[in-house]
């Protein structure tokens, strides 16, 4: 049986920091597994400038522990009215990594999002001729739709549209979590990639709901059915380039989250590797573990992929029932549970 395994050091293609106290609190958990992250940028208010962008990414340094070296980089939260030139030129001067599509009031902190997409066609010519790569959050928002039909319904209303139109753009389908959007993203050209987060290959949408209301299961887009969640463990462990590693990490205090409306996210920065490890294990394809989770984005991306390495051992772990943040507790995802692997240092 393999008792280690040293691959590159990883990246996560998708997280949320916050700021602040809390930003300080989790950026440590990251910095120690990851060497760089796209964060994300919806803040209150949202990152829509460079010159904010460059701002929070000043804060983050700082929560950066010594003796870790960790990049974030950053992303530019996409509105109606997102200045094309002031994308552009902070993704030419390094600002900006990418720019990110929320639909309005799809998630947390989303209501300055986009109202509809041809509002950002303009955007998203020059983000095509620049090479600027688009982040998509892809569910659709309308009242009418059911939630676990969202992601579903945004592929046909949008992103058919979006890669039709712009053929060259490279666009990521983020946190997918359905077998359409797995299907849909290997149906499209090398320019069209997906992340997937740990818990979507991990619980269906009955770790919400069965044996009571599970608000830490509860993150946006929902977990969805059995035969999705087969589908993207398929995906992600088929060490095809197009599905990458994305976490979504989204700290909420235990307060919002144990509440009458609870809020979405599930953080799972702390054990994040182990979690993801745990899958590629039950799959029998720690083969594809180092593709999936440090050299996929980086092609992707565009970006070198990086010169360290990692070690995780195989070992029990047993993850906290809750950690302290920001002088309250949070709960990390797998919490009071025994995980079989741990990273070295
Ligand atoms: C994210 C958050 O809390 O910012 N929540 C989540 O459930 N994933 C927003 C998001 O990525 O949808
Ligand atoms: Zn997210």
């Amino acid at each position: 049986m393999t008792e280690t395994l040293t691959i590159r050091r990883p990246d996560d293609w998708h997280l949320h920091f916050r700021d602040g106290e809390v930003m300080r609190g989790v950026v440590p958990y990251t910095a120690r597994q990851f060497a760089r992250a796209i964060v994300m940028p919806n803040l209150t208010p949202p990152v829509t400038t460079a010159a904010m962008a460059a701002e929070y990414r000043e804060r983050i340094l700082a929560a950066v522990p010594e003796g870790l070296r960790f990049t974030p980089l950053m992303t530019c939260y996409l509105t109606d009215t997102t200045d094309a030139e002031d994308l552009v030129r902070g993704a030419a001067e390094g600002v900006f990594t990418a720019a990110k599509l929320y639909p309005a009031n799809a998630t947390t902190n989303s209501a300055h999002g986009v109202s509809d997409v041809a509002k950002i066609y303009p955007v998203l010519e020059r983000m095509e001729t620049e090479g600027v790569i688009l982040c998509v959050h892809g569910e659709v928002t309308d009242s009418e739709i059911d939630v676990f039909d969202r992601e579903a319904e945004f592929i046909e209303r949008h992103m058919r549209a979006i890669v039709r139109d712009f053929p060259r753009l490279r666009v990521v389908f983020e946190h997918i979590t359905t077998a359409d959007a797995a299907e849909f993203v290997l149906g499209q050209g090398v320019n069209v990639a997906a992340t997937i987060t740990p818990q979507h290959l991990h619980i269906n949408r009955n770790a919400m709901l069965v044996g009571g209301i599970q608000p830490h299961n509860y993150c946006l887009p929902v977990a969805k059915r059995e035969t999705h969640r087969l589908a993207l463990r398929k995906a992600a462990t088929s060490g095809n380039p197009k599905f990458f590693l994305g976490t979504d990490s989204a700290p909420h205090l235990r307060s919002a989250k144990e509440t009458s409306c609870g809020c979405a996210g599930i953080f799972n920065a702390p054990y994040a590797l182990e979690s993801y490890l745990k899958v590629f294990e039950e799959e029998g394809a720690l083969d594809t573990f180092e593709g999936f989770a440090s050299l996929h984005g980086p092609a992707f991306y565009g970006l070198p992929v990086n010169e360290e390495e990692i070690t995780l051992e195989r070992a029990e772990v047993t993850v906290p029932a809750s950690l302290p943040l920001a002088g309250e507790e949070i709960v990390p995802w797998h919490a009071g549970e025994v995980l079989g692997w741990r990273m070295r240092g």
